[in-house]
C-alpha cells in the first residue's frame, strides 16, 4: 500500500490544540486591555437603541499597527446589534475594508447589496446609490452602522468627499429619522479642512477615541488568553510568552506578537519538540517582520506584487536605501517576463507606485537637483530589501497554478 501521508501527518503530535484561535481573522470574545475603549463607544452609542432615529453618529477610532482597532470595532458593533435585536430593532452593521472597496462607488454598492444581494454592478453613479439605501432603510424601517475600516488608506487615495457624502446625507435630513451612523477606523485620519464644512468637521474632532500602543504587560495577557486557547496545557513556556511581549512591545503591535507565538508553535511542531521554548520566539523574530502584514498584501493585485518583487530585487542589487524610477522599470520589465506577464508602460507603473506608497510599504521622494537630475526615488518603508524579496516570491509562486 502506498504511503499515507496525510494520516502520517495526522497522528503527529502537535503543540496546538486550535490553531485557528490565531488566524489573522480570528476575534476573541474578550479583549484585555480594551475595556475602558468598548465602554467609550458603548456610551456614546447607545442613543442608538434608546431613541433610534434621532441622531446619526460619527466616530473615528485611530491608533498605531495591531492596536485593536478593527478587533474591537468588530467587537462593539456585533453587541449593539445584538442588544438592537432583543428590543426588535433592525440594526444592521456592515464592515467595510477600505483598501478593497477602494472607491465610494464600489463602498456604496457593498452596504446597499447587504439589502439587496442581486444589486446589479454597474450602471448607477454613487449619489444614486447612496439614494437608493437610504430609501430602502426608510421603508423597511432599517438603521445602518457603516464601519470604514483602514480609511485613512482611502482618503490619501481619493480625498475625504466620501465623508462628506455620507455626513451630508443625514444633514439633509434634519426633520426625517436619521439612518446612517459611521465609524471610520485608521492609523490617522487625515480630516480635510477643505472638502469638510465646519460642523461635520468639528463634530469629527470631537469624536475621536484614541488607542494607544500596548505595553509589554498588555501583549502578555493577550499572549496568555490566545495560550491557552490555541495550545495543549503546559506546551507554551513561560519564558517564552515573556520573550515575545518584549520582542513585540517595541511597537506595541498584538498582530506581530500574536504571528511570533504561531511561528514559535510551528517551529516546534517542525521539530517534533514537546516545548515552545523561547529561542523559537527569537528564531520566529528572525524570520518575519511586523509590515508584512497578510492581510494588506493580499489586497494586491499581480501586477503590483511584481512590481514590488522589482523594487526588492533592485534595492537588494544596489544595496542603498533609495533606487531610482528607471531602474526599477529595467528590473521590473525581467520580471514580469519571469512571470509571463506583458509589462506595462511608464504612466502605468508610476500610478501603482503611487498605491503602494499609500499602502504605506514603499517610500518615494524626489532626488535633490544635481544629483542625478530630478528624478522619482523609492525606497522602502522598514521592510529589509531581501525579506521583501522572499514574502513577496511565496506570495507569488503559491497562486501559480
Ligand atoms: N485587546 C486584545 N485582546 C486580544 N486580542 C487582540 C487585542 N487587540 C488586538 N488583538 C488581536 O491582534 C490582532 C490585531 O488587532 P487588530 O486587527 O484589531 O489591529 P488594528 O489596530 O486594526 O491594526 P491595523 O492598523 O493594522 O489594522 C488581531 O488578531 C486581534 O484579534
Ligand atoms: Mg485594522
Amino acid at each position: 500500500m502506498a504511503h499515507d501521508y496525510i494520516e502520517d501527518e495526522l497522528s503527529r503530535g502537535s503543540v496546538f490544540k486550535s490553531e485557528q484561535f490565531l488566524s489573522i481573522d480570528y476575534v476573541p470574545e474578550n479583549l484585555p486591555h480594551r475595556q475602558a475603549e468598548l465602554r467609550t463607544l458603548a456610551q456614546n452609542f447607545k442613543t442608538l437603541i434608546t431613541t433610534p432615529g434621532r441622531t446619526s453618529h460619527k466616530f473615528i477610532i485611530e491608533g498605531p499597527v495591531g492596536s485593536g482597532k478593527t478587533a474591537v470595532a468588530k467587537r462593539f458593533t456585533e453587541q449593539l446589534v445584538q442588544a438592537a435585536d432583543r428590543r426588535s430593532i433592525r440594526l444592521h452593521n456592515i464592515h467595510i475594508n477600505c483598501r478593497i472597496n477602494k472607491t465610494a462607488y464600489l463602498v456604496f454598492l457593498r452596504a446597499l447589496r447587504e439589502f439587496k444581494p442581486k444589486f446589479p454592478r454597474r450602471g448607477h453613479s454613487p449619489e444614486e446609490l447612496l439614494q437608493m439605501l437610504v430609501e430602502i432603510l426608510d421603508e423597511e424601517d432599517r438603521y445602518l452602522l457603516l464601519i470604514l475600516d483602514e480609511l485613512d488608506y482611502f482618503i490619501r487615495q481619493r480625498g475625504s468627499d466620501i465623508l462628506y457624502d455620507l455626513t451630508r446625507l443625514t444633514d439633509d435630513r434634519l426633520n426625517a429619522r436619521q439612518r446612517v451612523s459611521i465609524i471610520g477606523i485608521g492609523r490617522k485620519i487625515p480630516l480635510d479642512e477643505t472638502s469638510l464644512d465646519s460642523s461635520t468637521l468639528s463634530t469629527l474632532q470631537r469624536n475621536i477615541l484614541r488607542f494607544s500602543k500596548y505595553d509589554r504587560n498588555a501583549l502578555y495577557d493577550i499572549l496568555l488568553n490566545r495560550v491557552e486557547m490555541a495550545f495543549e496545557e503546559n506546551v507554551v513556556m513561560e519564558e517564552t510568552i515573556q520573550v515575545i511581549s518584549d520582542i513585540a512591545s517595541e511597537r506595541g503591535d498584538a498582530r506581530y506578537a500574536i504571528e511570533l507565538l504561531w511561528r514559535s508553535g510551528k517551529q516546534a511542531d517542525s521539530t517534533q519538540a514537546q516545548n515552545v521554548v523561547p529561542d523559537y520566539a527569537r528564531q520566529a523574530k528572525a524570520d518575519t517582520h511586523p509590515e508584512l502584514r497578510k492581510e494588506v498584501f493580499s489586497t494586491l493585485s499581480q501586477m503590483h506584487r511584481i512590481l514590488l518583487l522589482a523594487i526588492a530585487r533592485q534595492l537588494k542589487e544596489t544595496r542603498g536605501a533609495y533606487v531610482t524610477m528607471g531602474e526599477v522599470e529595467e528590473m521590473y520589465r525581467s520580471s514580469c517576463e519571469e512571470y509571463n506577464e506583458e509589462p506595462r508602460a511608464h504612466t502605468q507603473i508610476w500610478e501603482w507606485v503611487q498605491d503602494l506608497t499609500s499602502h504605506g510599504i514603499i517610500d518615494t521622494k524626489r532626488s535633490g537637483s544635481g544629483q542625478r537630475g530630478q528624478t522619482t526615488l523609492i525606497g522602502l518603508s522598514d521592510v529589509p530589501a531581501e525579506m521583501l524579496e522572499q514574502f513577496i516570491t511565496s506570495l507569488l509562486d503559491s497562486q501559480e497554478m
